[in-house]
């Protein structure tokens, strides 16, 4: 299991407070090439489940016209984001704002319409109802025209890698409400649902994909 990210694996501190995970190192790079590919690289980005903070960190720095919010629901994580706002060279880091993906009240940042909403390796390390208030809220949200973008392992219509599969029972074993998901039986009907409906996808290294909705 060791090209799958959990939310157990080692995020070493730098020092000033900014957390480091492995899954990232890995990842960033062929997310930032997708971001490029599907022209998402302007506009107000607000992330669920940011985590240590260094997609928005990575991503803001290579894409200029990215203004990107944080959010998470973990005070650990959010402090890691903050200390990754500090370190930054620009001002289009904000937040950290206290999200729980499957409320239906996002607080601050209800007020205001999303160009894309994005977020990584959240949806089969969190209980269902969280990928659920995910959907809904990139509905209740974004832009019309703005986008979704989701990362990490999905089974295609009951169809599954086999590292997928074991990653899933890893991890079933570590929560019974974690696992791998259905892309096309599980989220997509909840997102068409929402008023999104699903514009690409895109098979990344390690049995990963980049799904991108549109609404
Ligand atoms: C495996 S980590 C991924 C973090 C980051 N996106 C990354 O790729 O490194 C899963 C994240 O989901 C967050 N999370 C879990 N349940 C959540 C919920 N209901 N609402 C918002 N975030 C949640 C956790 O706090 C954690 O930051």
């Amino acid at each position: 299991m060791a090209d799958k990210p959990v939310a157990l694996e080692d995020r070493a501190d730098g020092g000033d407070g900014r957390r480091y995970a492995p899954s990232t190192a890995r990842n960033r790079e062929p997310i930032r090439d997708l971001f490029a590919a599907q022209g998402l690289t302007a506009g107000d980005v607000l992330e669920i489940a940011s985590g240590t903070g260094e997609h928005g960190a990575f991503l803001t720095d290579t894409f200029p016209r990215l203004r990107w919010t944080y959010s998470d629901i973990d005070p650990a994580g959010r402090a890691s984001q903050e200390a990754w706002r500090n370190a930054a060279e620009h001002d289009r880091l904000l937040g950290p704002v206290i999200i729980d993906a499957s409320s239906d009240d996002w607080g601050e940042v209800e007020g205001k319409a999303w160009d894309l909403m994005v977020s990584v390796n959240m949806v089969h390390i969190s209980p269902f109802v969280a990928t659920e208030g995910l959907l809904r809220g990139a509905g209740r949200l974004l832009k019309p025209g703005g986008h979704l973008f989701l990362y990490g392992p999905y089974a295609r219509n009951g169809e599954i890698a086999p590292s997928n599969a074991a990653f899933s029972e890893n991890l079933q074993s570590r929560d019974p409400a974690w696992g791998v998901r259905d892309l096309d039986r599980q989220l997509v009907p909840l997102a068409e649902a929402a008023g999104l409906h699903l514009k690409d996808v895109v098979p990344m290294p390690a049995n990963n994909f980049s799904v991108i909705f549109r609404r």
